[in-house]
């Protein structure tokens, strides 16, 4: 089968990046990396990684596994918590590549501004610097509040190109996603399927999954991708995995589109994790 494939995004640094990735919390060691090498030769073309999942060397193991060249296909890891500092953060993203067996990471994010430390800044400045350096070709963070994506972006000067952000019909975070178009940053959503809360078996989706005549999980990849997010569906399965990425040939309508952000609800973060006290190390 061979899937139409959705156009790419353009980031403020001017590269290009997939419309949607692969998540691979989870898939680790030799399951995890035949699991992303399927996907790859399915099509995935961004794989979103991070150095707490303890999945980097999968990651690189997975590329060479698919025989994707490595100018095809987008990889993406973050920066934890415990080495915000500028010299940790340093040789963490060298130390990844490492494992990786990469001599670039596409893109790579401070995970988490855990605002107690303040160190985010330092973080991110870091990354930049990486950049300059050649071993990230774009910069960005991960559940970044206005008023983290503000302070790097004055303090560095430079705009994150994506923050990624918890983000499902639940929680569809309608007024963070326009900051970010207002200051040129992409939105990635996590859990985009509301993993714990399984959005998949939701009465509201499941009828306009039948209405439209799709998979309930392609019904809200479909909604992120029509509000302009790049969702980040994980799975295991070759078949979730080539279905989730099967969104080009339809389109949800207004009226569509309004039911699904009807779901969502103020407390709908699917483990409470406010970035605003919620941190991770
Ligand atoms: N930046 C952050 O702080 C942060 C936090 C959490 C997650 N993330 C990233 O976001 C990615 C996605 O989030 P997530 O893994 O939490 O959850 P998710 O992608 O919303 O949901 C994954 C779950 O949905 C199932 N699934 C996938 N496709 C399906 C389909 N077509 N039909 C029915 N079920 C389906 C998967 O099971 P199978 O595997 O069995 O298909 C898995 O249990 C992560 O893997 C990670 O890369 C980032």
């Amino acid at each position: 089968m061979t899937t139409t494939r959705l156009p790419d995004i353009r980031l403020n640094d001017g590269t290009l990046l997939p419309a949607i990735a692969l998540g691979t919390y989870n898939l680790r060691g030799r399951a995890g990396a035949d699991a992303m090498a399927a996907a790859i030769r399915s099509g995935y073309r961004l794989l979103d990684s991070a150095f707490i999942y303890e999945n980097e060397g999968a990651v690189g193991e997975a590329l060479r596994l698919s025989g994707a060249p490595r100018d095809d296909v987008a990889l993406t890891s973050k920066l934890p918590g415990r080495y915000h500092r500028y010299d940790d953060a340093v040789w963490a993203v060298e130390e990844s590549l490492m494992r990786a067996g990469l001599d670039h990471w596409d893109l790579y994010l401070v995970h988490w501004p855990n605002p107690s430390q303040g160190l985010y800044v330092e973080a991110f400045q870091a990354l930049v610097d990486l950049r300059e350096r050649g071993l990230i070709r774009s910069v960005g963070v991960s559940n970044f509040l206005p008023e983290h994506l503000r302070a790097v972006a004055d303090a560095t000067g430079v705009v994150p190109a994506v923050n990624q952000i918890e983000l499902h019909p639940y929680f569809p975070q309608s007024e963070q996603i326009e900051l970010h178009r207002k200051m040129g940053v992409v939105t990635e959503a996590w859990s985009p399927l509301a993993r714990k809360l399984r959005v998949v078996d939701d009465p509201t989706i499941r009828d306009l999954a039948d209405e439209v005549g799709r998979a309930p999980a392609q019904v809200v990849l479909r909604w992120h991708y029509q509000r302009g997010v790049v969702p980040l569906p994980k799975s295991a399965s070759p078949e979730r995995q080539a279905s989730n990425l099967d969104i080009a040939d339809f389109e949800l309508t207004d009226d569509q589109m309004a039911r699904i952000s009807s779901l969502g609800r103020p407390d709908g973060r699917q483990n409470g994790q406010d970035p605003a006290v919620y941190e991770e190390f």
